[in-house]
């Protein structure tokens, strides 16, 4: 990784199956994890990328872990459907 890229990143420890929420992230990058998550945790991951997300926020999955229609609603956008790159949508009635 270029060094002027990696001093700009933090990196952390996270599991997914029980930590809790990152603030203020402007993109997350995962990719291959949550076709291995029973339904249960693909959709407590999602909840944790959704709140952890700011608006725009960019959502980067495997190619074999498309979102589905319920699980975009009004959590994500498509950005590029063949690439699985999302974006964190909040509706205009939920932000302040
Ligand atoms: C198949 S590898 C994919 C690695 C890499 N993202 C890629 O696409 O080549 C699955 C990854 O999921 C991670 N993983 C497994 N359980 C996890 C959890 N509960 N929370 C966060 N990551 C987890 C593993 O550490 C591993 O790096």
């Amino acid at each position: 990784m270029r060094p002027d890229l990696r001093e700009r990143i933090t990196f952390a420890n996270h599991n997914l199956v029980t930590d809790k929420v990152f603030s203020e992230v402007q993109l997350i990058l995962c990719r291959n994890v949550l076709i291995y998550f029973n339904d249960e945790l693909r959709q407590r991951a999602l909840q944790i990328f959704s709140d952890s997300l700011i608006h725009k926020g960019f959502l980067c999955l495997g190619a074999a872990e498309p979102l589905a229609p319920r699980e975009r609603q009004s959590k994500f956008q498509s950005f590029s459907a063949e690439n699985r790159i999302y974006r964190r949508h909040t509706s205009l009635a939920t932000m302040s």
